[in-house]
């Protein structure tokens, strides 16, 4: 699985984050460091514990959209995932929106507020199978669904498109069986391409202002034009496999 967090980048988050761990929950508990790092090393999941959660939450994930690319191979000769990307929220990133969005450096305040900490991002060729492959995952009984956001009807002011399910899926452990959010981006590979484009845009700094309006205007005409060609694209296939 392509960008999971690495065990040396885990070590530091575990310290990082541990010192920051220790004084928000102290403060929140009102103990001394001291009395709150003897609670913490008895009481608190480790980080390791923390992220593994999120780990296994992708691998069933995919597994699912695998298996389910599996059966529509049988079913249609062909395969409608063209690739599945996961990764593992950045503890750099994970830091910035638990400021950004005020949220107390505690695992259970992580857990109820970020949604994204896992994402796994499935990239197909047709727009339909973005939504037949969204739909039987969605009834399938152990997946809740949280939040639905349609980026494909209603494209982003900017362009940008792709559908977003935020789901909650079980994973069993030796002694528990546990709930772990996850953020799935179903997008064609036309909107793939665009969204990384787009991405380098968004993170690119030393850009004048002249450049970023052209090169923002730019990507929106590329994004209707691609989008344009997801439909064209889907019609010639519709038509070649006899569909209409
Ligand atoms: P946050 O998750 O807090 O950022 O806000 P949100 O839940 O409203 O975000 P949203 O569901 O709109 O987007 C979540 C993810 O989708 C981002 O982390 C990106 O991976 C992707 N995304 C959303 N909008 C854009 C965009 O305009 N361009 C690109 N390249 N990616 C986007
Ligand atoms: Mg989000």
């Amino acid at each position: 699985m392509k960008g999971l967090i690495k065990d040396k980048e885990m070590k530091n988050i575990d310290s990082e984050m541990r010192q920051e761990l220790i004084s928000s929950e102290a403060t929140a508990m009102s103990m001394t460091e001291e009395e709150f790092f003897a609670h913490f090393e008895k009481s608190m999941i480790s980080n390791q514990q923390f992220f593994m959660y999120y780990r296994c939450a992708i691998m069933e994930i995919e597994t699912k959209f695998k298996v389910l690319n599996e059966q529509f191979s049988i079913n249609s000769e062909r395969n409608p995932i063209e690739f599945i990307q996961s990764r593992i929220k950045s503890y750099g990133s994970l830091y910035r929106k638990m400021i950004a969005k005020d949220i107390p450096r505690t695992y259970a305040a992580m857990e109820a507020n970020i949604y994204d900490i896992a994402g796994v991002r499935v990239v197909c060729s047709f727009i339909e199978d973005i939504y037949r492959l969204a739909d039987c995952f969605l009834r399938q009984d152990d997946i809740r669904l949280i939040e639905r956001k349609d980026y494909i009807s209603e494209p982003k002011a900017n362009g940008y498109r792709s559908l977003h399910l935020i789901v909650e899926v079980p994973i069993f452990l030796e002694n528990e069986k546990k709930p772990v959010k996850v953020e799935v981006q179903l997008r064609t590979i036309a909107m793939d391409f665009w969204a990384s484009l787009e991405h380098k845009l968004r993170y690119k700094k030393d850009i004048q202002p002249e450049t970023l309006g052209m090169l923002t205007s730019e990507l929106k005409t590329c994004a209707d034009e691609s989008a344009a060609l997801d439909k064209r694209m889907q019609v010639i296939k519709n038509i070649i496999s006899g569909e209409i």
